[in-house]
């Protein structure tokens, strides 16, 4: 049987030079793959107990949504600025270039509700951290956090140490 590892597609040099790019597009074309992957997350917050999973768009959504209706929770996207039709908050985090806004609609999370924050990948941590930002902002508790994959050589986990993180594959890398 293929490890999980096996279906992420390594692309050198994406988008600039030096960065090894992990497609998860790789995982999902292949239904074994894409059902693996699920299955492995889902394994990893097997014992945590949440009200609600996050996901944070774009991939994030494609990992978050089988979780959270497998796991009969509610399910909450963290949208880029300006997608969100009614109230908001935002937290404005850094990319490598200048900084993004991420928003979450006011009445997504309810105080005290516990949260499982899912993305698809976690690199520097920003944008983990912009979203434990926004679950804190309206009371909510954040649960812990859920990612297809960990670029260890960034130290996002320096970032979150006090958050359970759970990563289904490790890079040790950039
Ligand atoms: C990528 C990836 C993670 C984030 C990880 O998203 O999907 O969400 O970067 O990087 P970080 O840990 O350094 O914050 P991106 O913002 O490129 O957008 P996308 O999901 O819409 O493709
Ligand atoms: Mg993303």
């Amino acid at each position: 049987m293929k490890d999980l590892k096996d279906y992420v597609r390594t692309i050198p040099d994406f988008p600039e030079k030096g960065i090894m790019f992990r497609d998860i597009t790789s995982v999902l074309q292949d239904p074994d793959g894409f059902h693996l992957a699920i299955e492995t997350m889902q394994n990893m917050v097997a014992d945590l107990d949440f009200d609600v999973v996050l996901g944070a768009e774009s991939r994030g959504f494609i990992f978050s949504a089988p979780i959270a209706y497998n796991r009969g929770k509610a399910l909450v996207p963290v949208r880029k600025k300006g997608k969100l039709p009614c109230e908001t908050i935002e937290v404005e985090y850094d990319l490598e270039y200048g900084k993004a806004v991420l928003e979450l609609h006011k009445d997504a999370i309810k105080p005290g509700q516990k949260v499982l924050l899912v993305d698809d990948l976690m690199a520097t941590g920003g944008t983990i951290e912009a979203m434990i930002k926004l679950v804190e902002k309206l009371g909510g508790e954040v649960a812990g956090v859920a990612v297809l994959m960990e670029l260890k050589g960034l130290n996002g986990r320096e970032r979150i140490k006090n958050y359970r993180l759970d990563a289904a594959i490790s890079y040790e890398g950039k």
